[in-house]
């Protein structure tokens, strides 16, 4: 297996992993270099200087050179984990912006995924090997929070809002996904698994196809090979498709345009990942959490030269409906 420090570690399924791994190590060894010396010194002085023995230690009252020492020594230490950890977290947190993106949504107690053609699993992710996966998460309930310890990744998830997670995994399988926070009665039952396919296997799980994953699961803990589940592909309309069928179930378009024309409300055209200006002079981007606001709670930032007229949706909209309704206009560029 290729875990880290004599195998004690998860096995290494992501690039970020082995960054993570380098720096725990570091991390294990300084401390015990430290305690060695501490307690090692202690052990030796006490045996040294024990009671009963002839002669008495001279008095010190300061030692300069030794002061500077164990100040400036510690603080580069520190320093040094500091920025280390800056530079891992980086990579850890920022998504290439060419990642496939999946929607997560957890409840109690179980993850379920949605797919840009539309597809939703539960339980297992599907995700092809070699590529970089941005998840978009949000929780229907209380707070969650997604962990792969095999790719050294966790990321809280939250009711009422979306928060980022991704990785780019290198061994393909099954890698165990945990929820890390304390969620309800059956939070230590709500499990999952990445499943990491070939490419092969991930064109023909595009597909529909179904397909076999026996032999496949080098990541595997207990349970090993799995058959490729979800809704068959084709069956369902693609996530942008459901999103601009909202817009009309919902009434959207009666002041929204997908085409830059001026309506009640601003137009979807080019409006993601952009600078909004609000009423109040200020900026925003609109990112999945302001079309998220904008949607449940209009009133909070209203686009200048518009009025706040546009009625609130919060609880009109399931979290499928929600990640639906932003991708759609988050495509309309
Ligand atoms: Cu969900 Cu713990």
């Amino acid at each position: 297996m290729k875990g880290g420090l004599g195998g004690s570690l998860p096995i290494v399924g992501t690039e970020v992993a082995r960054s993570w791994d380098h720096l725990y190590i570091f991390l294990v060894a300084l401390s015990l270099f430290f305690f060695i010396l501490v307690v090692g010194g202690m052990i030796y002085f006490a045996i040294k200087y024990r009671a009963g023995r002839p002669g008495k230690t001279s008095y010190i009252e300061g030692n300069v050179p030794l002061e500077i020492a164990w100040t400036v020594v510690p603080t580069v230490l520190l320093l040094v984990i500091f920025a280390w950890g800056w530079f891992v977290y980086r990579k850890m947190v920022e998504a290439p912006p060419n990642s496939y993106e999946v929607r997560v949504i957890g409840k109690q107690w179980l993850w379920q995924f949605i797919y840009d053609d539309g597809r939703t699993t539960t339980g297992d992710l599907f995700v092809p090997v070699s590529k970089p996966v941005k998840l978009i998460m949000t929780s229907e309930d209380v707070l969650h929070s997604f962990f792969v310890p095999n790719f050294r990744v966790k990321q809280d998830v939250v009711p009422g809002l979306y928060t980022t997670v991704w990785f780019e995994a290198t061994v393909t399988g099954k890698h165990h996904i945990f929820c890390a926070e304390y969620c309800g009665a059956a939070h230590s039952g709500m499990l999952g698994s990445v499943v990491v396919l070939n490419d092969e296997d991930w064109e023909a799980w595009k597909k529909g196809k179904p397909i076999s994953l026996a032999g496949a699961s080098e990541g595997a803990g207990p349970g090993g090979g799995a058959t490729a589940a979800g809704s068959p592909a084709g069956a369902v309309d693609s996530l942008v498709a459901k999103g601009e069928i909202l817009t009309k179930t919902k009434g959207c378009i009666a002041c929204h345009s997908a085409d830059g024309s001026q309506r009640i409300g601003p137009s979807y055209k080019g409006l993601f990942g952009h600078d909004v200006e609000l009423a109040d002079g200020s900026k925003v981007k609109a990112d999945e959490n302001y079309l998220r606001e904008s949607i449940e709670n209009p009133a909070a930032k209203v686009v200048k030269g518009f009025n706040p007229v546009m009625p609130v949706f919060k609880g009109q909209l399931s979290e499928s409906e929600m990640a639906a309704l932003i991708a759609y206009i988050k495509s309309v560029k």
